[in-house]
């Protein structure tokens, strides 16, 4: 009998053939426990790189590493059996050539055994995307605002508010699908412009902050639960985690004071 455990999770060619059809349901997840419920409903996990600045308080995604990103990834694939876990490629481990970029994304897939890497940027990453793909690591990639750059970009803005910005998204977007990327996540971009690339581009195109008319949609997990005390202007919160969590923290924090802290829940059993 074989040792292998076996793990029927969705493909990357079965999320690529959703192209115009039944919309991608995706979340970020940084850790097992949150990953197992996200698992249920979602066609992809992206470990995304935001934990930077969700989990380790950082100003900017500009301080991941390679070693953060791989422990995450790690987390969540051990929590998950059903979605295609994507790893997202810290700042500094892909830009410099193809070949450092292969170096570090074989190794989140090894370590991490997850099933793809994102990576951002369009027209300047073709190669870098095309070298990856051609040697079987598959790659989404992720143009529009893209939050490595957001020293270069002046901060986190909307990009095509001037329609004359929009042909070089076009040519950013044409770019990364011509050179094998399997989808393509359009962040904060208006509504008509993400609308135009996903009708222009033959794979996917997953939105965050980039309106309903993509192939599918992203948010931050503690975004959308509600906590995030500050979250993105457009993001539609759906629960109320942080409110709970302050609630709980409180009223354990008033029992144990008052000494009204239950006996019996005080023994290891
Ligand atoms: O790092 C991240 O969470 C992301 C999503 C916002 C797409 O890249």
């Amino acid at each position: 009998m074989s040792a292998q455990k076996q793990v029927r999770r969705i493909t990357v060619p079965q999320i690529a053939a959703r192209k115009g059809g039944e919309p991608i349901v995706s979340l970020t997840s940084y850790h097992a426990h949150t990953a197992a419920i996200v698992d249920q409903y979602a066609d992809f996990i992206l470990v995304g790189d935001s934990l930077g600045m969700v989990m380790h308080g950082m100003e900017s995604t500009v301080g991941v590493s390679l070693e953060l990103m791989i422990m995450h990834g790690k987390a969540v694939v051990r929590g998950t059996e059903k979605a295609l876990v994507v790893v997202d490629m810290p700042f500094g481990s892909y830009e410099e050539s193809p070949s450092v970029a292969f170096r570090n994304a074989a190794h989140i897939m090894k370590e991490t055994q997850c099933g793809a890497v994102k990576l951002e940027g369009g027209k300047r990453m073709a190669e870098t995307i095309r070298f990856l793909t051609e040697r079987g690591i598959p790659v989404m990639a992720h143009i529009g605002l893209t939050p490595q750059s957001v020293h270069t970009m002046g901060g986190f803005k909307t990009q095509g508010r001037q329609e004359a910005e929009w042909e070089q998204h076009f040519e950013d977007a044409r770019a990364v699908s011509e050179a094998g990327a399997f989808a393509l996540v359009l962040e904060g971009m208006v509504e008509p412009l993400a609308a135009e690339i996903t009708r222009r581009v033959a794979i996917p195109t997953i939105g965050i902050g980039a309106s309903a008319v993509c192939d599918g949609q992203i948010l931050v997990l503690e975004d959308m639960l509600g906590f995030n005390p500050k979250p993105p202007k457009f993001v539609k919160v759906y629960g109320n985690l942080g409110e709970q969590i302050d609630q709980a923290v409180k009223s354990y924090a008033e029992e144990v004071k008052n000494r009204t802290f239950p006996s019996e829940s005080q023994i290891y059993r």
